[in-house]
């Protein structure tokens, strides 16, 4: 088992996936929900925080954590959507850059908003291994991300600099508009195939 300390706020759908998921590689994972006190616990005490909370309650996470982010990596996993399920930045920015502007000192990455949370857990869709897109300006703190989503069971693909989250954020939102208006369903997701 490995030792990296993890802490996860949200244990919602995506937060609890990937708790399971990371709890059969990591002997330290804790996943905590909407309250303060434990989420400003759990990010403290971890190298590694995975943000699962609504999109529009970034910033009230963002505010309550304060400088307990600084220097850690930091995964942003929303989706950044409007409550009405609609875009919420993108052409000139996106959630994950305008998460790093608010916290300088931490080493933001993008992962796993492309994924439904019915297979982050797995990295999978029956026995087909999806692939997980990460990008990162922080160069070691996006590998160790490759890492765990492969610790996960994802095939992880390193997808360039933060800024390529303007491309991630909508993947994400065609992902759920494919699974839950178009009618595909959940037991869909996103392969890259290499010739
Ligand atoms: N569902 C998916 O398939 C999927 C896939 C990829 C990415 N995402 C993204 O991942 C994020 C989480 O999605 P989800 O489906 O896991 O949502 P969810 O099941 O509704 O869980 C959200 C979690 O965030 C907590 N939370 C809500 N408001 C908060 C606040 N103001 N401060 C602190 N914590 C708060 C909730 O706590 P309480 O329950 O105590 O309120 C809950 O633990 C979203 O940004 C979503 O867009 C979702």
């Amino acid at each position: 088992m490995k030792t990296t300390t993890i802490a996860i706020l949200g244990n919602g759908n995506v937060g609890g996936a990937l708790a399971r998921g990371l709890a059969r590689s990591y002997s330290h994972v804790q996943s905590v929900g909407h309250d303060q006190a434990a989420q400003l616990k759990a990010a403290t005490q971890a190298e590694i925080i995975i943000l699962a909370v609504p999109f529009p309650a970034l910033d009230a996470v963002v505010k309550n954590l304060g400088s307990a982010l600084d220097g850690k990596v930091v995964v942003d996993a929303t989706n950044a959507l409007t409550p009405d399920y609609q875009l919420a930045v993108g052409f000139t920015t996106s959630g994950a850059e305008e998460l790093q502007q608010k916290l300088p000192r931490a080493r933001v990455v993008k992962a796993f908003n492309t994924v439904f949370a019915q297979h982050l857990d797995t990295g999978k869709v029956g026995a087909t291994t999806l692939t997980a897109l990460v990008s990162s300006d922080d160069a070691a703190a996006k590998q160790i991300v490759i890492t765990l989503a492969q610790d996960l069971g994802f095939e992880a693909v390193d997808a360039g600099p933060l800024k390529n989250a303007r491309l991630l954020e909508p993947v994400g939102f065609l992902n759920i508009q494919l699974g839950y208006m178009l009618g595909l369903g959940t037991q869909i997701g996103f392969k890259l195939v290499r010739g």
